[in-house]
């Protein structure tokens, strides 16, 4: 951070830290790929970039060439690292975690409850039937990402989270002590309280929109589409404690965008997917979430250092800077042969990443 220690945070006009990473990033593929990927790479040094694609990255082989896939959009000069990961099933062999761990190049195995959300029908029936394939990512220290949401039927989608601790989460941790889990963005204060008051093995992301906005940003004044996003955005009190914990210096807490594209027409439709377009303006929108709470001290704490300290990796060995300027949003991006509308479109944001 480069501020004078008597000047005011909240008039600060320009701000450095260290390069960010984003640990929670939906690319997809193809021609979309290519449209988004080059966002991330312009802000961030790495990210982990989510397997639900149809099909899902199960093997390692298809993340291998997934990789490539990243890497080529993100351009030749690019210095940016994809993280892989592999989407966990009921039959994921332990086998698999092997030769995950040996090739180098694959981050984490990616929980989704089966139909929890966006590409999910392959996911996770009955997380016992995992056991063998968990047991061997906690001998080898491969991270579990969890999309931790309940599907049954009828638990209110309010409460989908909360309950997802209770039933699942809890005995995961008891029955795994020494398995790294990232409960990935998450939206309520039990949440944040759950990972808070977890062994050092269990940390979280937290997305910018939901350090940003709650439930009535999707529902008042006509229902908003490019709002919706699963978990699904929930009261003020939740998002208040979201930002606690984000600015607390609890280093359990990192930076996970979640950007998650979705062309117009999927999204604006009478079911429309879930998912909102973020990486554009991912540190830029973390930059203002933290200056509203008047924590950009604490900034890059949460988005450069805390995650590489989860995974045991290096921080990033360069810095990024941030301009307090209003800029606006443009209307809709390229996506593939389609566009997609970005978070905040055609209003404005407060911070432009200068450098
Ligand atoms: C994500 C997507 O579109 O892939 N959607 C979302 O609303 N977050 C899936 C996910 O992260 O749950
Ligand atoms: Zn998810
Ligand atoms: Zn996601």
């Amino acid at each position: 951070m480069s501020h004078s220690p008597d000047s005011s945070q909240s008039t600060l006009s320009h701000i450095s830290i260290i390069r960010p990473d984003d640990w929670h990033l939906h690319v997809r593929d193809g021609e979309a790929l290519k449209s988004v990927v080059p966002f991330t790479a312009k802000q961030c040094g790495r990210a982990i970039i989510m397997p639900n694609l149809t099909p899902p990255v199960t093997t390692t082989e298809q993340a291998g060439i997934y990789r490539q896939a990243v890497l080529a959009a993100a351009g030749e000069n690019s210095t940016f690292q994809p993280l892989m990961t592999l989407y966990l099933t009921d039959s994921t062999p332990a086998e698999e975690i092997k030769t995950a761990v040996a090739s180098g190049i694959i981050s984490a195995v990616k929980l989704y409850p089966a139909g929890a959300t966006t590409n999910s029908d392959a996911g996770v029936t009955d997380i016992r039937q995992c056991y063998p394939t968990l047991e061997m990512m906690q001998k080898l220290g491969l991270p579990l990402l969890v999309h931790g949401e309940v599907t049954h039927h009828e638990i209110d989608i309010f409460d989908r989270e909360k309950q997802f601790i209770d039933q699942r989460l809890i005995s995961l941790a008891k029955d795994f002590p020494e398995l790294k889990i990232v409960f990935e963005h998450i939206t309520t204060a039990d949440a944040a309280d759950f990972v808070r008051e977890s062994s050092a093995y269990i940390a979280a992301t937290i997305t910018a929109h939901h350090l940003l906005m709650n439930r009535n940003d999707m529902l008042v004044g006509g229902i908003k589409p490019h709002h919706y996003c699963l978990p699904v955005l929930k009261r003020e009190t939740h998002r208040q404690a979201l930002v606690k914990a984000a600015i607390s210096g609890n280093n359990k807490f990192f930076m996970g965008t979640d950007s998650a594209p979705h062309s117009r027409h999927n999204k604006e439709t009478a079911c429309g997917c879930a998912g909102m377009f973020t990486a554009f303006a991912a540190i830029e929108l973390y930059t203002e979430a933290f200056d509203e709470a008047d924590a950009l001290d604490k900034l890059e704490q949460f988005s450069s250092l805390n995650g590489p300290l989860f995974y045991g990796l290096e921080v990033n060995s360069d810095k990024i800077t941030l301009q307090r300027e209003k800029w606006t949003v443009p209307d809709a991006y390229q996506f593939g042969d389609d566009v997609l509308i970005p978070l905040r479109a055609g209003q404005t944001i407060n911070w432009k990443l200068v450098s």
